[in-house]
């Protein structure tokens, strides 16, 4: 078979064929360079306490819930009104760590007693100067993702520190 009778029967010689072959190495390039810039410019989330976490979706937080969030050290709590708050798990006493009284409904220290309330943190027992430290919180596509590298150190509650989805 000659050269001639080849290219009548293929539907791309062989020119053409190494040229498509290029172009699909070169997109399968570039695509792979836009996918590593992407990841690098994307915000880092999940870099575990003293960075952004992404807490989870705000369906996955029932009204009226007090969720503790291990990995960021802090409460997120979904208020009756459904707006978000979190508070940084560390006593403003001496910084002991507080967990969450079910029974009382509130935050109770074990090491001298404060006690703070379940929405807003504020102080109702014993010595500790002011109420619960809160992050920042961002709701973005639906995701609550609090920033536990900017604590926010509080006088008292004021309805500005909610947040709403
Ligand atoms: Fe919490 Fe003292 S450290 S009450």
């Amino acid at each position: 078979m000659t050269e001639k009778q080849n290219e009548k029967r293929s539907p791309l010689n062989r020119q053409q064929f190494l040229g498509i072959a290029w172009l699909a190495s070169l997109a399968a390039l570039v695509g792979e360079f836009v996918a590593a810039t992407f990841k690098f410019v994307e915000p880092n989330l999940d870099m575990g306490f003293g960075g952004k976490i992404l807490a989870g979706r705000v369906e996955e937080f029932l009204p009226g819930s007090v969720n503790l969030v291990q990995s960021g050290r802090f409460f997120l709590v979904r208020r009756e009104d459904s707006g978000f708050i979190a508070f940084w798990q560390r006593c403003t006493h001496l910084g002991c760590s507080v967990p969450y009284d079910d029974e009382n409904q509130n935050f109770h220290c074990p090491c001298h007693g404060s006690i703070f309330d379940e929405e807003k943190g504020e102080v109702v027992g014993g010595p500790a100067p002011r109420p619960m430290d809160i992050f920042p919180i961002e709701i973005i596509d639906g995701e609550v993702r609090v920033d536990t590298g900017s604590p926010i150190k509080r006088r008292s509650f004021s309805d500005e520190q909610i947040v709403y989805a």
